[in-house]
Parts: C-alpha cells; structure tokens; sequence
C-alpha cells in the first residue's frame, strides 16, 4: 500500500486523497456503506480531482474504494427518501453531483479506476468516467437503475454503449443483473483483470509508467481520443491540431529524441 502520511482528507474522511511519485490516489472511504456515495462524499469528490488537478507534481489519479468489497456500490440509496424522491428533488440532486462528474469527464490528467468487489449504478458512471479500468477477479458490476425506478441518464449511458455496444448496454440495463470480471473484462467493460491480491501493485506499475512518460504526448492522445467519440460535427480538431504543435514544439519531444541516442531514460518535464 502507499505512504499515506500525507493523505488529505474531505467529506468527514469519506473521501481520502494523497499523491506520491507523480501519483495521485483517491479513496471512497465508506466501507459500511460498501462506499456507497452521499451528496457529501460527491462534493467532496470533486474537491478531491481539483486539488490533484492543480498539482503540477501529479501526472495521472487513481480512483479506488476502501475496505475490499467495493468500488462504489452507488448513490447513498438511504439519502433518496428526502434528496430524490421526486422529479425535482431529483434535479437538484443532479445538479449537485454532476458538477463533479463533469470535472471527472474533463480531467487534464490520465485516471484509472482500480476496482476490487461491487462496482454499481453511480459506481459504474465514476469507473466508466476514468480513462482506463482494472478490475480485481473477484469484482462485480451490473446498474440496478430497472430495480429501483430509476432512469440512468444520457452521459451514463453514453458511455456504457461506447464500450460495451448497444445489445450489452440494453441487456445490462433491462434485467439490472450483475455480471463478474471475466465478463466484463470479455465485453471491453473493463481492460485488464488480476488476483484480488496483485490487483493495486498493478495498477500502480501502470500508473507509474504513465507518470514517466511525456505528459504532454499523454495530453495529446486523451484530447485525441475523446474526440474521437463525439460526433463529427461536434469535434474540436483545432484543439487536436494544438496539442500536436505543442508536443512538436516540446523541450520533452527534444528530450525523447536525446534519450534515445543516448541510450538513457528520459526526464520529462511536460513542457
Ligand atoms: N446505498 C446505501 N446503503 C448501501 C448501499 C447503497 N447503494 N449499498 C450498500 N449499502 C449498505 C447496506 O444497506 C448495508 O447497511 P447495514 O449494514 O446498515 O444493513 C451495508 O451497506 C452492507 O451492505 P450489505 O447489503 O449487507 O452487503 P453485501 O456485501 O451483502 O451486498 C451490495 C453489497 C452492494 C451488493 C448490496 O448492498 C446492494 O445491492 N446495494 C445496493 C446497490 C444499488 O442498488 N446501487 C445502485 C444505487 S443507484
């Protein structure tokens, strides 16, 4: 496990953060809860991606839940009775959590969820939200929105068919069922699956060779990728354009190339 003697924490500790080697980890800290989201820990959330954000010493974030048996099991389903029982008490507690979905949605840095155990409804928007998602084998996904009454929501369902495909997004949400790593590994829900007890020392070795490479090269291929999913029309190839200038034009472009001759490891300095 990390050095966590510099961990920050938000939403009365529900929410953890700390940041070593370039590294930057978040926690959702409620395991009773089987780290199921409050409101608060939303906010707090949010609190947490703009501080490791604006850390200039942080190059990618991980995402991960507390206690072993849960990523995020979902929204806080005992907050429902008084914050959205209704259309708008449900609009209001829309608006307090998408905020911080949108700052995940945005994200400058490359994230990874690293999940072990449940991984449900709102659960499964943060995970589908991060660019990339380990899972431990013994890990469980499945939106149980068709059990509760409720509707998913455009931005959650965008992404479920971008990487499951529309048939598995429908299946999945018709019956709410759960499904099990391997299968959510063999429908591009998931990219790589390890033994519960190897599944954060991976994740850490990839987080690590990303926070060595180019950030700048990294930038470029998220702000790539991601308008790579919208639609033509909505596409920003200026910004592409950008970013491409920018790595060419790059003291780290020129770094990489001296590395290389040299037969060394590069020092980047995302500039
Ligand atoms: N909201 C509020 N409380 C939750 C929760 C959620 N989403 N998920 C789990 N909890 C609570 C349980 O109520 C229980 O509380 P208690 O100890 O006071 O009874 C505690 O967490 C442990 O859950 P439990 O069901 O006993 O554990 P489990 O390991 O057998 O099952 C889950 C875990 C996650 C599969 C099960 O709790 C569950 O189905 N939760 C709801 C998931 C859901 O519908 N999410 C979508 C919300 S939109």
């Amino acid at each position: 496990m990390p050095d966590i003697s510099s961990e920050k924490s938000y939403a009365d500790g529900k929410i953890l953060q700390h940041a070593t080697d370039g590294v930057g980890v978040i926690t959702f800290n409620n395991p009773d809860k089987r780290n199921a989201m409050s409101l608060e820990m939303w906010e707090g959330f949010g609190e947490a991606l703009t501080a490791l954000r604006d850390d200039d010493a942080v190059r990618v974030v991980i995402l991960r839940g507390a206690g072993g048996k849960a990523f995020v099991s979902g929204a806080d389903i005992s907050q429902f009775e008084k914050n959205r029982h209704n259309a708008a008490a449900s609009e209001e507690y829309a608006r307090r959590s998408v905020a911080q979905r949108a700052l995940l949605a945005d994200y400058p840095k490359p994230t990874i969820a690293c999940i072990q155990g449940f991984c449900l409804g709102g659960g499964m928007q943060v995970a589908m939200l991060a660019d990339i998602r380990l899972a431990s084998r013994d890990s469980q996904f499945g939106i149980p929105a068709a059990k509760l009454g409720i509707a998913y929501g455009f931005d959650g369902l965008r992404h479920l068919v971008s990487l499951v495909g529309p048939s598995w997004a429908r299946l999945l949400m018709y019956t709410g069922m759960r499904i099990d790593s391997a299968e959510a590994l063999r429908i591009g829900l998931v990219e790589r699956v390890f033994p519960e007890g190897e599944l954060w020392g991976e994740t850490m070795a990839i987080a690590a060779t990303i926070s060595q490479n180019a950030p700048l090269a990294i930038k470029a291929a998220k702000i790539t990728i991601a308008q790579v999913l919208k639609d033509e029309s909505a596409r920003d190839m200026d910004a592409i354009k950008a970013i491409g200038t920018a790595c060419m034009d790059s003291a780290d472009f020129r770094e990489g190339r001296q590395a290389f001759m040299e037969k060394r490891k590069p020092q980047f300095q995302g500039k």
